[in-house]
């Protein structure tokens, strides 16, 4: 049995296999309806438990999905509906009893000691949906998708971020970066730039990252744009003071003009005015095929949690 939570802590051999593993899942699915098992039906009789602490369209529904075409089912926990959510029982409990119950448990959090909590008392794998560190399943999925786009060695690729770069989605993508060897350009305001332990494990580990000030310096010569909500889920910060130190950072028709010309761009959704309309829906933009894709690489996520990759 295997968690996940964070990409740091996951062998690169691992997110590797996960990728592929997504890949041939994907091919294979051609001729099949939204709701048709996987040939194999490797999970099932195995049922996922969900919780969200804070809103998700894509990860609920790319994780009911997933479970459902690996054979299993899903069954979303409401917090507000636990003994948990109003405070009369422990998370050791819940999480004991979530094992005793459930064969894999998915968890959105505002909490990264909450997740440790679970994961403390859990005998089941436990899945990190989001926390306030970390966006894992999302990143590894933009990984397959770039490689699915771009078709080369994801180590060739020239990545560029924008914006919030002291966020979850910023740090996953950071670790990812360095576990594949991706070199990585971040554009930010001088008081957003990545969290400082980061920066030393990236030293550690000889990671291909620099950070700019200035976004059209970061993204000369990129394969792949990205950036992410300037205002992240239940973000406690003075909005209107962040939104203006990002005012330099927005991605636009310009920007995207300074990178390679058949460069892409990425957003994980939701999003804010961080990205112009134009290029948010312009040729470049490939968000709708990047959201759909979630599904097939929590399918392999969920096989590798099972210790069931192929
Ligand atoms: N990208 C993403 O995680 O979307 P949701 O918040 O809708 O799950
Ligand atoms: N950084 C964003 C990601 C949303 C999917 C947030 O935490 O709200």
């Amino acid at each position: 049995m295997n968690n996940f939570l964070h990409i740091k802590d996951i062998p690169v051999k691992d997110l590797k296999k996960i990728i592929s593993d997504a890949k041939k899942r994907k091919a294979k699915r051609k001729k099949l309806n939204t709701l048709d098992p996987d040939k194999d039906v490797p999970l099932k009789g195995k049922i996922l438990l969900q919780m969200f602490e804070k809103s998700s369209l894509r990860t609920r529904l790319s994780f009911y999905l997933a479970i459902k075409q690996l054979g299993g089912g899903s069954l979303t926990l409401r917090p507000e509906e636990l003994h948990l959510g109003i405070g009369g029982e422990s998370i050791s409990d819940t999480s004991k009893i979530l094992s005793t119950y459930g064969n894999a448990f998915m968890l959105r959090t505002d909490s990264d000691k909450k997740l440790n909590e679970f994961k403390k008392y859990s005998k089941i794998p436990i899945i990190n949906g989001l926390s306030p560190s970390s966006h894992p399943t999302q990143v590894l999925s933009d990984i397959f998708t770039i490689q699915e786009i771009k078709k080369k060695s994801i180590s060739k690729i020239k990545l560029c971020w924008i914006g919030d770069a002291s966020n979850n989605m910023m740090n996953s993508l950071i670790e990812a970066c360095v576990k594949f060897s991706i070199s990585l350009n971040i554009a930010c305001p001088k008081d957003y730039q990545p969290n400082k332990v980061l920066i030393s494990w990236i030293k550690k580990k000889n990671g291909k990252i620099k950070i700019f000030n200035k976004k059209e310096l970061a993204v000369k010569n990129c394969d792949v744009i990205m950036t992410d909500k300037i205002i992240s889920l239940n973000d406690k910060v003075n909005k209107r003071k962040k939104l203006r130190s990002f005012k330099n950072f927005k991605v636009d028709a310009q920007t995207m003009s300074f990178a390679k010309k058949d460069a892409i761009f990425l957003h994980c959704l939701p999003r804010g005015n961080e990205v112009t309309e134009e290029v948010f829906l312009g040729r470049q933009s490939k968000v709708w095929q990047q959201a759909l894709n979630r599904v097939y690489v929590q399918k392999s996520i969920l096989l590798y949690c099972f210790d069931k990759l192929r």
